[in-house]
Parts: C-alpha cells; structure tokens; sequence
C-alpha cells in the first residue's frame, strides 16, 4: 500500500472535537472517544466514514447515543467503516477500543515501561489507541480525561491545561485536560505514572506567566537544571529572533527511558528520551550538553513551526522539521560559537546525509510516494530540508527572510499547509521569484560542482567556470540544473580578503554567487594578483566540490581565511588527500607518506593562541575512518583505511609533539565545573591533545591517570576512549573499563557510553566483544538506547570490526535484525540503515553482505519498516 503524494485529498466529514476517556490499566487499558464530527460541504453525500485502526479491539460503537448495528459498520485490520452518516446534521460517533500498553514492545502508541505509561503518536501512533482520523491535516480540540490508580500512577499529564481533578472509588482518582488549539492526532500525548520534577516558570514577552514542568525519574531532579535553564533561553530566543511567544499556562517535558527517537513535539507535553535530558558533570559529556540545549529548543521551537502551523499530509514533514532544525541551528549558533556550530553541522551533513543522498535510500526533501512513513524521518528530511531554508535565507537576507517567516505566521496560523504554501510566503514579502530555487525540495542526490579558475595577470582578471551535476538516485534519473547559492572569498598572497572591482556571468550579492546553470563562467575584474579562491565559505550550500586547488592555495586558505568554516575545510581536504593517498599505499604495499603540508598546517593550528579551543580542537581531528571510505567512494577496505590513518595519525603526533605536550597541561582541575561553550573547548583540545601524545608515546600511563583523575564525564570518556582505542589489551585499559562499569552500575544510560566505547574498538576482535557485552546484565534489547549504543554503534561506527572479511559480523546483524523486528520495528528498520552504503565495499565484502541482505529480504514476515528498507536498500 504505496502512499501518493498525488492521491492526497481531504476528508469527506470534518471533525471538530474528541473527547477521550482513558482507564488506565497495565494489562487492559480502555479508551473512549466521543468525536463531533459533519458532513464536508461539496462532500459526496453517500460517502462512508472511513477511520484508521491498527491493533485494536472495538468494544463498542455508537451513533449520537444510540448502539451501531453491525450493517452499519465494516471492520477492517485497518479500518473502521461507518455507512449512511447524517447529510447535514452534525453528529456523535463514540468508539470505544481495548488496548495492551505492557505489550506494547513497538512503542508506537500508548505504551508501559518501567511503571510509566507514556505516548508516541507520530507519525501514525494514534490510530493504536482508537480509531480516528490519523492524518496531520484532521484538526481537533480534545478533552482528555485520564483515570488510573493514584498510589503507582499520581501523575495524570495530557495536553493543554488541567480543568478538573478528583478523587475516585477503589484507590483511583482522575483528571482531565483541555487544550484549546486544534491539534492533529500526532500531537495528542499521555503520560501517567509516578515521576520528580522540577519547576520553574518564564514570563513572555506580554507579560504572561507560564509555569514550566520538568518530569523525570525519581532520584534525577538534580540532572535536569541544565534542560530547564535551556528550554528558558529557547523561549527567549524564539521571541527575540523570531517574535514567537509561547501560548498556553504550562510547558510540560517528562523524560521516559524507553524511546524511539530523540524527543517529541506534543503540544503543550514534549516527551523525551531521558538522554536529551539527565545531564550533570559526572554522567554527560560536553557534547550531550550540546545536543540538550539542541533538542530541547528543537521540539519547544516546534510549538509554532509544526503544531501552530502543521502539515497537510505527511509528504510535507521536511515543512516543520527542516524549518526547525533550521532554527535550532540558528539557536545553538547565537549560544555558542557560530563557526564551530557551523562545523559540526557539515560533519553532520557529509557524514549522515550525503551518504543517504548517494545511496539506494536516497529520495527529495518532499518525497512523493512512501510505503512507511516512519522511515521518512531523515537526514534528508531535517538535514538537507534545514540546509534549503538557510539557503533561502542566504539568497534573501537575514531581514527578508525575517519578513517571509511572519508572513507565513500571520497568514497560516492554525492551519495544515504545504511546502508550496512556505515558499509562497517569502515570494509574496520579498517580491523574489523562488520558482527555480524550489526544485532543492523535489530533486534528490547531492548536487556536484566542478570548478575551474584562470587568471590573467596582465589585466587583473580572474575566471571562474563553475559546472553542476546531480547524480541519478532511484526514481529520478534526469537531472536539471540547481539554484546554488555559493558564498566565495578571494585570498589574497598575504592572506587578506581581496575585492574584485566588477563581476560578470552572473547574480553576486554579498559574497554570494548565484550559481544557477549547468555551466557559469563568472569574470572578476580588478584582482591585482592571482586569488586563492574559497568556494563555499560558510558551507553556503550542500554540495560537493570538485576544485583542483594547488596545495599551496589549500594551505593558504587553511591559514588566512576570514571565514573559520572554510579555514577548517580546507584543513579537513588536505588530510582527506593525505589519508587517501596513504590508503592506496597501504593497499598496494608501498611505504606510507604523509604530507609535510598537512602535518606543518596541523602543528601551526596547535600552535596559535589566537584560535579559539573549540575550533582548533575541531582542526586538530583527523577525518574518521568513515569519512576516508566515503572520501574514497568504492571498493573500500576497511583494513588499509585503519592502518593507514593510524599512520597518518602518529606521524601528526610527532612533527606536533611539542605543541601537544604544551595543550595537554592540565588547567586548574579546582576550577568548579561549567558547561559553557568556552569551558567545554578547552577540555576538547586538552582531550584531543592527550590522544596524539598516547599515539606519539605509545605509552598508556598518562591516559590512565586522566582517567583516574577526571572529574567530569567529559575527561573520563575521552580517556577511556584513548585507552579502548588505542591500548586495546593493556592492563590500564581493562583496569579502567572495569572501574567504569562498577562506578555507574545502577546507571544504564552512562553505561551506553561505555557500550559504544567498546563497540567501537576496530579490528576482527570486535565481534566477539559486542557479544559478549550483549549478556551483561546492564545490556536490554527491549531499550532503544542500549541497542543504539553496542549493536547499532558496532555497525554504523566500526567499520574495520563490523566489515570483518569473513563475514561473520554481517550474520550476527542479520540475526538480530531479524529478532529485533519482531518487537520493534521503528528501531529495527532505523539500524538497518546502517548498512546502505554495502555496495561502496571491496568485492569479497561486498558480496558477503550481499548475501545477508538476501536472507533477511527472504523472509515473509517482516514488518513494513523493515520490508521498504530492505527492498530499496536491494533495489527490489
Ligand atoms: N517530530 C519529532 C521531532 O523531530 C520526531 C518524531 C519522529 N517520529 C518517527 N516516527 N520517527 O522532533
Ligand atoms: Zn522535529
């Protein structure tokens, strides 16, 4: 059942309000739903109710009040059909349904875990509750009354504001909640059970005061202060930057344990994995700190670019998430530092979207068919999606695109509209045709640009010939030329910008080229000397470039350029050239060279005081062995790539020793704590410093003694990490291991990072590893996050142990994919993903995980997750 974006159509009956009544029970749990619904004018006037369902059992059905007979109604494995419905009445149609939320292993729905009942509804969640009109572009009020047995469930949480609460009979009690916005059944959200919190409260910009919840495990109200104080700055930010103000009299965000995905944007009650929550010094890392802040302002920043204004059918995902994301970026940019922001975005990028738009899976920004929706939330779909709406406000401006967003806030407010309707908006502020622009939403595949430059000395005159291309991806075969927005700078010999004095061949505003044929020849008059040429500063745009740069305009743009994220680019490409050219020497046996251009440019980075920590702890990381393989691009073996970065590797930490040892000092370990941006790239570059020493030392004491020395997670995982990774068999190492897993052994969630740690020791050894670690106690298939950390970190993040030549690691995967999908299905097409990119592998690996896709494919019963991924991933 292939879904088309072109067979959208609207409902024929219009629903106005829901009244829900749920009696909670871990092994049985009721649900009544009374639904006001009419007739659509223009409607078909014999047209049946058609409701979505999925595993429910209906306990009773009846018309304003009164029983349905059973030929007034078809049951369906999927579907409830009401026949000979009112013409011109409005009318009363209550369902009651039966459900199981302990079995509920999917998570997908009303689910129990841990003694907390919680929901998930999007994308197509709710229809597991009751049946409905499971679709984005159905808006309804809901009351929602909540009963359940007050001693293991005093918490009663629904959307909107609680109107009523009471004591009941038999140890129960009830409340109920009203949420006045009109929302679609993918924002509706329960939780019940027994939980901490903390409170806090923030006063909009029109002086309201909105009371602020934060529910989490009892015992870890003291991990939740820095959520708090983030959603705080988020709500600040949006009316500042945005002019949004938040609409109801509470904020509510309880953190479960078992979770599909990152978090959930339901109206008025986020609900988060607890990993984008707990935080405090001892159990998270500066970067979940980072992803914290990031999440957090993401799902409240939702309030307005998705429930406020939601989708009209699920084709438009990328309209509230790519938007968000967006903002979230823009978010985590003005709280830390913008450059390196920007550069952790283009890591993110280059290393989960592109090989996504180069795979079989890869599909537009606004797909137009889908098997399983739940497969859709992707990196093409934030990522790329967020990337067009910086590129729509590169090409407008900061103030247009400004205009544009109140534009579209004023005029869809409340409504379930299209990505067409988005663009619209910036169209109709600015007067600026987007017509060309919008095919980024439509045309899959990452676009690729060769350059070329010429310079006549003679006259001052520089010409650039830029083309593009994009590769075919499956369903789309013919390419057209793109809009490209390509921010540029001219470097001059001394390393200062250079302005050229006029530009012909096409549109540059700013520093921004519009590149927007196939082949664009830009002149640029009045350069008194030959440029080195930065294409793309800022990642302006996400494409890649093909650029035959001389090394020496590398370097001098690794050195002077005013924008940082082009200075760390052209780093990045100068060890990416170093490490593939020294994989190729591994693979043909020659002796392995390392560029003194790179290691100079590396030691000159460790050695200048006036970078900022974080950045220069960003430059200082070699590319991973992932992105040497995607670098290389096909017949890849895992094996050279690890021998031939650790090389590489040693031989920065020699030509660098020095510079390292100086980083590597310990600052003042009295200093209290802080999460800050600034403390936090400190302890990057002390921690990225401490690991080229170990390398260039060979010796594990000094990462022992950090370890045993750390106060922080931060420090305590990196030199764990330094240990596992680079001292496999010491006895530091396994003394190290054993003390974290007794120091956090009531903790599962710090104990992931301890999983992934190990999970991710390269070489054939890390199979047996994972095994093992999968019969520890703290190991539990049925956690999202315990899988994610060992079996999904050991194949998408260990590619030298996952890709053993033999094969081996590829039939375990097989093996629990296939026991994973019969639980949960969600989780299990998500790490099935892992292997899209098999087809880049040498031929002997390739071939055996060929063999296993095969067996998986083979079997008749998988679920429709599992069933679209694998069969696009086999082009079936
Ligand atoms: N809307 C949520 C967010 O991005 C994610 C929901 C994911 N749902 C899914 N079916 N994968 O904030
Ligand atoms: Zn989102």
């Amino acid at each position: 059942r292939t879904v088309y974006l072109e067979d959208y159509r609207p409902t024929d009956f219009v629903l106005e309000t829901v009244e829900l009544i749920f009696e909670l029970g871990e092994n049985l749990t009721t649900v009544g739903s009374e639904m006001r619904f009419y007739r659509r004018g223009g409607a078909d006037q014999s047209a049946p109710l058609v409701l979505d369902g999925d595993s429910l059992a209906l306990s009773g059905l009846a018309l304003d009040g009164k029983p349905l007979l059973p030929e007034r109604y078809e049951q369906k494995h999927d579907k409830l059909i009401i026949h000979d419905l009112p013409t011109d009445e409005p009318f009363t149609l209550t369902v009651k349904t039966r459900i199981k939320p302990a079995e509920n292993t999917q998570l997908l729905g009303l689910y129990r875990t841990n003694g907390i009942y919680s929901t998930q509804c999007e994308a197509e969640g709710f229809r597991r509750i009751s049946y409905f009109y499971d679709r984005p572009d159905v808006l309804a009020v809901y009351t929602v009354t909540i009963i359940a047995d007050k001693a293991t469930s005093p918490l009663l949480l629904s959307n909107g504001n609680l109107v009523e609460q009471k004591e009941l009979e038999d140890g129960r009690h009830m409340a109920k909640w009203h949420d006045p916005f009109p929302k679609p059944a993918y924002l509706f959200a329960l939780v019940a059970g027994d939980l901490g919190m903390i409170e806090d409260k923030f006063t909009t910009m029109s002086r309201r005061d909105v009371t602020l919840r934060l529910f989490v495990e009892h015992g870890k109200e003291g991990r939740a202060g820095y959520a708090m104080n983030s959603l705080k700055r988020a709500m600040k930010w949006d009316e500042e930057r945005f002019g949004r103000e938040y609409d109801l009299d509470i904020f509510m965000i309880v953190a479960v344990s078992d979770f599909n995905m990152g978090a959930m944007e339901n109206k008025g009650l986020n609900i988060f994995n607890d990993r984008l929550i707990l935080a405090d010094p001892e159990t998270a890392t500066d970067d979940d700190y980072g992803r914290i802040e990031a999440v957090v302002a993401h799902e409240y920043f939702h309030n307005w670019t998705g429930n406020r204004i939601t989708c009209r059918d699920w084709f438009q995902l990328s309209l509230k998430e790519g938007l968000t994301v967006y903002r979230e970026h823009e978010f985590s940019a003005d709280q830390r530092s913008r450059s390196v922001i920007r550069v952790e975005e283009v890591k993110f990028l280059r290393a989960h979207q592109f090989p996504e738009d180069s795979g079989p899976l890869a599909h537009p920004v606004r797909p137009t068919q889908y098997l399983e929706i739940d497969n859709f939330y992707t990196t093409t779909v934030y990522e790329k999606g967020s990337e067009v709406s910086r590129m729509i406000a590169t090409i407008l401006g900061q103030d247009n695109f400004r205009k544009g967003l109140d534009l579209y806030f004023e005029r869809h407010d409340g409504g379930a509209v299209t990505i067409e309707d988005y663009l619209k908006c910036f169209e109709d502020a600015t007067g600026r045709d987007l017509s060309h622009f919008a095919l980024w939403y439509h045309q899959a595949g990452t676009p690729e640009i060769t350059a070329s430059s010429e310079y006549d000395e003679k006259v001052g005159r520089l010409s650039l010939t830029l083309s593009q291309s994009t590769p075919s991806t499956p369903g789309q075969k013919e390419k057209k030329p793109l809009h490209i927005p390509l921010r540029t700078g001219f470097i001059g010999p001394n390393g200062d910008d250079m302005e050229p004095s006029s530009v012909s061949g096409g549109e540059r505003r700013d520093d921004v080229l519009h590149l927007t044929k196939e082949h664009q020849t830009f002149v640029f008059e009045g350069l008194g000397a030959r440029p080195a040429v930065s294409l793309n500063r800022d990642f302006s745009a996400p494409v890649k470039i093909e650029y035959d740069l001389p090394k020496e305009d590398l370097v001098r743009i690794a050195q002077h350029e005013s924008d940082l994220v082009a200075r760390w680019d052209a780093v990045n490409t100068l060890a990416l050239n170093t490490l593939a050219a020294a994989t190729r020497a591994c693979q043909s046996g020659e002796t392995i060279p390392v560029d003194p251009a790179l290691t100079d440019t590396l030691t000159g980075f460790a050695e200048d005081d006036a970078l900022e920590p974080a950045f220069k702890a960003l430059a200082l990381t070699l590319p991973s062995e992932l992105d040497i393989g995607r670098r290389i691009g096909q017949d890849i073996d895992p094996d050279a790539i690890h021998l031939a970065r650790n090389t590489v590797r040693d031989a920065v930490a020699k030509a660098g020793h020095k510079a390292f040892s100086a980083l590597s000092v310990s600052p003042a370990e009295d200093a209290p704590f802080s999460a800050d941006a600034e403390s936090a790239g400190k302890r990057a570059l002390r921690n990225i410093a401490l690991s080229y020493l170990a390398a260039a030392n060979g010796d594990a004491t000094p990462a022992k003694e950090a370890y045993d020395r750390a106060t922080n997670m931060t420090d305590r995982i990196a030199a764990l990490r330094i240990l596992a990774h680079q001292f496999t068999g010491a006895a530091e190492t396994k003394a190290a291991l054993e003390d974290y897993r007794e120091r956090f052994a009531r903790e599962p969630l710090v104990l992931d990072k301890w999983f992934t740690t190990q999970a991710t020791i390269a070489g054939p050894d890390a199979l047996e590893r994972v095994q093992n670690l999968m019969s520890d106690t703290a190991f539990d298939i049925g956690n999202p996050n315990r899988v994610r950390a060992l079996v999904g970190a050991f194949a998408s993040s260990n590619p030298s142990g996952f890709n053993r030549p033999d094969g081996a690691a590829y039939s375990f995967f097989a093996n629990f994919i296939l026991t994973s999908d019969k639980r949960n299905p969600t989780l299990t097409a998500r790490l099935m993903t892992a292997m899209r990119s098999f087809s880049a592998l040498e031929k002997t690996r390739r071939e055996k995980a060929l063999i296993e896709l095969e067996r998986i494919a083979s079997h008749d019963d998988l679920s429709r997750n599992l069933r679209d991924i694998i069969d696009r991933m086999l082009k079936k």
